[in-house]
């Protein structure tokens, strides 16, 4: 396929067809992923390529119930690495560091950067994918079932096969409303109603057209779409209580010295 025919196709799968994925195949999307951009070429990530129903069926538990986990026959997990760095700069007798929030960053960058890549491989050979923020709000029990060791941290996931639906590509809020020339310009709040005008309308008409979503919007008694987003799906007691399963891991993980 054209390259942006692949990038302007893209719209996340989340039904998938109970068909295998070859390994041919799957080296080509890793293969991909791994030509990404990284910070000084280190690398500094690890992709799992999870299979096993088994511990697929655990994971679902830790993907929030997910149901594309088990559906998929693939559950791709980027995580930030300095593991396999530190273990080579012990073996050459150099300064073994990285064990702070900078090297996480720059980890969790290349991570996500390797995760785009092999996005847009898979979807190039026409599979499907849908990212799962549960990766990194549980990243925690993700890290344990994976058996991370130290240093090693997970960032984004997502499943991957064969689509079993067809959805519509999603909106985007209008370019103009993205993107700064030269320096960033803060948006008045005529700008702001003007951005979000199309994403009010077609957003809350997303909520609407899914009787499960509806019936809640209703007995929450929300108004509109930002009301959805901050009342119902991202709450602030559910956002700082992930931040702190966040730094309590990268603590655990050995990223937090300051020493
Ligand atoms: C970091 C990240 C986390 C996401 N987490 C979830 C998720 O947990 N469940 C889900 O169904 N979709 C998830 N998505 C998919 C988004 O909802 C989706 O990309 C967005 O609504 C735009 O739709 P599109 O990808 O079809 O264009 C996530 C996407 C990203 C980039």
């Amino acid at each position: 396929m054209e390259l942006n025919d692949v990038i302007h196709g893209h719209r996340s799968i989340r039904e998938y067809e109970d068909r295998e994925i070859s390994q041919e195949l799957l080296d080509r999307i890793l293969q991909a992923g791994i030509r990404a951009s990284s910070s000084g070429n280190m690398q500094t990530y690890s992709i799992i390529v999870t299979k096993d129903k088994e511990l697929k069926e655990k994971l679902y538990h830790a993907h929030m119930e997910q149901s594309m986990v088990v559906d998929a026959p693939i559950l791709l997990t980027f995580c930030a690495d300095f593991n396999r760095m530190r273990k080579w700069l012990v073996l050459n007798d150099a300064p073994v560091h990285f064990d702070n929030y900078m090297s996480f960053m720059i980890g969790a960058i290349d991570a996500a950067l390797a995760a785009q890549n092999c996005a847009l491989a898979a979807e190039n050979e026409g599979l499907g994918i849908c990212y799962m923020g549960s990766t990194l709000a549980n990243c925690d029990q993700i890290g344990e079932l994976l058996n991370l060791p130290l240093n090693v941290v997970p960032i984004v996931g997502y499943s991957l096969g064969y689509p079993a639906e067809n959805p519509a590509p999603r909106d985007r809020l209008p370019l103009h409303g993205l993107v700064h020339y030269d320096q960033y310009h803060d948006y008045s709040d005529e700008d702001i109603q003007e951005i979000y005008k199309d994403r009010n309308e077609k957003g809350w008409n997303r909520y609407m057209a899914v009787p499960k979503l509806k019936e809640m919007t209703e007995q929450l008694g929300l108004k509109n779409l930002a009301q959805i987003y901050t009342i119902a799906k991202y709450t602030k007691e559910s956002h700082q209580e992930f931040s702190q399963t966040v730094l309590n891991y990268l603590e655990r993980q050995n990223f937090m010295n300051n020493e």
